[in-house]
C-alpha cells in the first residue's frame, strides 16, 4: 500500500475527487493548506506593489488517499493529464509507503481495509 498525498490548486478538487472516484478508491482525505513552492509563492504581485517578503504561502488543499501499489501511476497519470497547466503552481504529489491499514469495525487488514 501507498500514500499518496496531492498538494494541488483549490480549484482542482472536483477533478481530482473524479479521479479517484474513476479509479474506485475507498476513501480519502482532504485538508486546507497553506504552502509555497520553487517560486516561494511569488506571483509578480508583490513585487509590482513593491512589498518585500521572503517567503508568500498560497491558499491549497492536499489530498491524502492510501491505495494498493498498482492503483499509484494510474492516479498520477491521470492527474498530469487534467491538472497540468502551462503555469507554474499546479501542485505536487508525494508517494509514502504504508505499512498497515485496519478498519477499525471489522478488523480487516491490509488492502481488505481500503
Ligand atoms: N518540497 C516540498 N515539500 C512540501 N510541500 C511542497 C514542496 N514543494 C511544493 N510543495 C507544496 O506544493 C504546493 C505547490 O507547489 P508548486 O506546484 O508551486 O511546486 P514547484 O516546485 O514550485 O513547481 P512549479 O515550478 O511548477 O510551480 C506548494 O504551495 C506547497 O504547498
Ligand atoms: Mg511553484
Amino acid at each position: 500500500m501507498k500514500e499518496i498525498s496531492m498538494i494541488i490548486r483549490p480549484e482542482k478538487l472536483e477533478e481530482v475527487k473524479s479521479i479517484l472516484d474513476e479509479i474506485n478508491c475507498g476513501g480519502m482525505t482532504i485538508t486546507t493548506a497553506m504552502g509555497c513552492g520553487a517560486q516561494k509563492g511569488m506571483t509578480g504581485v508583490n513585487e509590482i506593489k513593491g512589498f518585500k517578503t521572503t517567503i508568500n504561502l498560497l491558499p491549497k488543499m492536499m489530498v491524502s488517499v492510501v491505495v494498493e501499489d498498482g492503483a499509484v501511476e494510474p492516479i498520477i497519470m491521470k492527474v498530469r493529464e487534467r491538472l497540468a497547466t502551462d503555469h507554474v503552481g499546479d501542485g505536487k504529489i508525494f508517494i509514502k509507503p504504508v505499512e498497515e491499514a485496519i478498519r477499525i469495525r471489522t478488523g480487516e487488514r491490509g488492502d481488505k481495509a481500503l
